[in-house]
């Protein structure tokens, strides 16, 4: 299936007569993007999805974000187009593993990235993501330990934006932004000496990009660790001629539509996420045309996992 404007028109005459709302992350594929009601990162994406008042949430993403939604809003239908679609880094961490993280902390307080199962965030005791976690984290008792999980770059991003030295990060990653490494950043930064440096926390090259600045390989103000949704509201702001992105290229698309005027180069262009990319033109459509696959979650498991989010969406509100 192309995504060819007869595609667009049939996915939009679907949706409005099931009484969907058609949601796409970030770094979904510029056509699924461009059809859908609302793009945003998993924090905006949270937020829509308790809110809208359709009968139905097409979730055009992985997994755990569709599970996100289907827990705020327990009395919608959720689908999702293709329900393989997981995510490496929720991967890393299962429930059994957190309990026993627990009972080693028992007085510590849990704050879980929104990229884990619904089990996990209901062994959590606040959620975050990349665009929250330094004010989530922030907003704990200075002296109460903290286990950050699953990621652990963003674990080391908010340790060294908070200062705090009691708090304990798993080793997970996202192998997609892992594999974007400080070498290939240095090397960029240095054949494009008057770009912005955009760099999600989930990147491995994360502590470089800050090691280069502190260095004076690169001036400290064209350094800027952004989730996705920052990184937009940044691009809408810069100076800068040039950018280089370091995240899932999906992500260029929209920062091409804000700022048109600037040249966004991807840090890694192989940085696809193979998860996010199973949302194909061909899947949406089918999802729409069948009702599938839909999104369930136990209710006692969401009921638990319901208060780490809503905690996390108070936060900054
Ligand atoms: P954000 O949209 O919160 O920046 O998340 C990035 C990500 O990797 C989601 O899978
Ligand atoms: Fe998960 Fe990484 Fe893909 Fe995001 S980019 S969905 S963190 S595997």
């Amino acid at each position: 299936v192309e995504p060819t404007q007869e595609w667009a028109d049939e996915v939009r005459r679907l949706a409005r007569a099931r009484n969907a709302t058609l949601l796409a992350h970030n770094y979904q594929l510029p056509a699924i993007q461009d059809v859908a009601d609302h793009v945003g990162d998993s924090l905006a994406l949270s937020r829509i999805a308790a809110e809208v008042d359709s009968d139905e949430i097409i979730f055009c993403g992985v997994h755990f974000m569709a599970e996100t939604a289907k827990i705020l809003s327990p009395e919608k239908r959720v689908l999702i187009p293709d329900e393989r679609a997981g995510c490496s880094l929720a991967d890393s961490i299962t429930a059994d593993e957190l309990r026993a993280w627990k009972a080693e902390f028992p007085d510590a307080l849990v704050v879980s990235y929104v990229n884990t199962t619904a089990e996990v965030k209901g062994l959590t005791d606040i959620c975050c993501t990349s665009s929250n976690a330094v004010d989530v984290v922030a907003s704990i008792d200075p002296d109460r330990d903290v286990l950050f999980l699953p990621d652990q770059f963003l674990g080391a991003h908010v340790k060294r934006e908070t200062g705090r030295d009691n708090i304990h990060i798993w080793a997970g990653e996202c192998h997609v932004h892992a594999g974007i490494n400080g070498d290939e950043l240095a090397d960029q930064a240095a054949s494009h000496p008057d770009a912005d440096l955009f760099i999600h926390p989930e990147c491995g090259c994360a502590t470089s990009a800050l090691y280069l600045a502190g260095e004076g390989a690169v001036p400290e103000d064209r350094v800027k660790i952004l989730s996705t949704g920052g990184m937009l509201d940044a691009a809408r702001e810069t100076g800068a001629k040039q950018v280089l992105v370091a995240t899932e290229i999906g992500m260029l698309h929209q920062l091409r539509k804000a700022a048109p005027g600037v040249d966004f180069q991807a840090v890694n262009d192989r940085a696809s996420c193979p998860y996010m990319k199973m949302i194909t033109p061909a899947a949406l459509l089918r999802c729409l045309r069948e009702g599938r696959d839909e999104v369930f979650v136990d209710i006692d498991v969401a009921e638990k996992a319901r208060k780490s989010v809503e905690r996390m969406i108070a936060i900054g509100n």
